[in-house]
């Protein structure tokens, strides 16, 4: 009998793809907070906010996971720092709510993020000592130690700048680079932030092979190589044979200074290492370079 897993935010980046690619291997609950007339006809997703206590309740109380895959979060990191209250209730309190009112015996899986690292000295291994700079990361890194404080079966994937051939998501950068150099729109980007992107499809396969394999604690997932955003950014608009004269580079706190509600400080040297879940999960990294070029057959 298949095992009986439920994904949350499943109208984001990852909650779409973990859908899409687990839907055969499971029986499958499908949630977001607010999902659409086209999701709930096309891919049976429900509603379930998780920073509600009684409709977590009622919902995983009926359907009984196995596994819980919580993608569902507040991402907006500047949006975080404005708005403390609901960043706390979502990326802490919902993950409160699934601890507690999931089976004992059930295992879940907390995407979580390089933004709990100071970005002082990355790339990070698993291991390595966490110190947020902004309320986004110090809500990942709460949810983190309110998990493994639980006494649950789980795993942890921290990833970094996710991005897919979604290009209607805001959380993707590179649909931000992509979208914008095909409307012929300038951008600036940081050149001082420097991260290991994860693909999307990547972080999925991570997740999947480390729950058969499995593991249990903390994994890093993202790319091979370490780039900048800005070095990111010329690199889609070269492999989509885009302008690259459209970006420019600029500093993060010059950004700051352009962008009045940019107001979170942003970890500048970070980056994941990630031979744990090559090792342990038996999977390989790719390049930046050789991941575009993957999404460009989709595209
Ligand atoms: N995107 C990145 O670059 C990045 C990097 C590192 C780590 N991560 C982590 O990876 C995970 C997935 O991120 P993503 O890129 O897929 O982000 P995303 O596209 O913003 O997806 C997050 C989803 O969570 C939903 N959500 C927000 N509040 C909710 C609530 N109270 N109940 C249920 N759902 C709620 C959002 O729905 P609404 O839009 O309707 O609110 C959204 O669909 C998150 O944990 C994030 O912190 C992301």
């Amino acid at each position: 009998m298949a095992k009986r897993l439920l994904i949350t935010g499943a109208e984001g980046q990852l909650g779409k793809a973990i859908q899409f690619q687990f839907a055969e291997k499971y029986e499958l609950l499908a949630t977001a907070r607010k999902p659409s007339s086209a999701a709930k006809k096309k891919r049976n997703v429900i509603s379930l906010d998780i920073a509600n206590r009684s409709t977590v309740n009622s919902i995983l109380g009926e359907f009984k996971p196995h596994i819980i895959i919580n993608c569902a979060a507040y991402t907006n990191v500047d949006g975080c720092e404005i708005q403390k209250d609901k960043a706390h209730d979502v990326n802490v309190n919902g993950l409160r709510n699934l601890i507690q009112f999931s089976e004992k015996d059930a295992c879940i899986v907390q995407i979580s993020s390089d933004y709990v690292f100071n970005g002082k000295d990355g790339p990070y291994a698993e291991t390595d000592h966490t110190f947020p700079v902004n309320y986004y990361g110090k809500t990942k890194l709460e949810a983190e130690n309110l998990l493994r404080g639980a006494q649950r079966k789980h795993l942890i994937f921290r990833g970094n700048v996710l991005f897919s051939e979604d290009l209607f998501c805001k959380s993707n950068f590179f649909a931000w680079v992509y979208t914008s150099l095909l409307k012929n729109k300038p951008i600036a980007v940081v050149d001082d932030q420097v991260s290991n992107p994860t693909l999307i499809s990547e972080f999925v396969k991570a997740i999947f092979q480390a729950m058969v394999m499995k593991c249990e604690g903390v994994f890093h997932v993202g790319s091979e190589d370490f780039l900048s955003r800005y070095e990111f950014a010329l690199n889609i608009a070269k492999n989509f044979k885009m302008d690259t004269s459209l970006i420019s580079p600029v500093s993060t706190a010059q950004l700051a200074k352009n962008i009045p509600n940019y107001v979170a400080e942003r970890p500048k040297h970070s980056g994941l290492k990630t031979t744990k879940i090559e090792k342990n999960a038996n999977l390989t990294v790719q390049s930046t370079e050789y991941n575009l070029k993957r999404l460009k057959r989709l595209l």
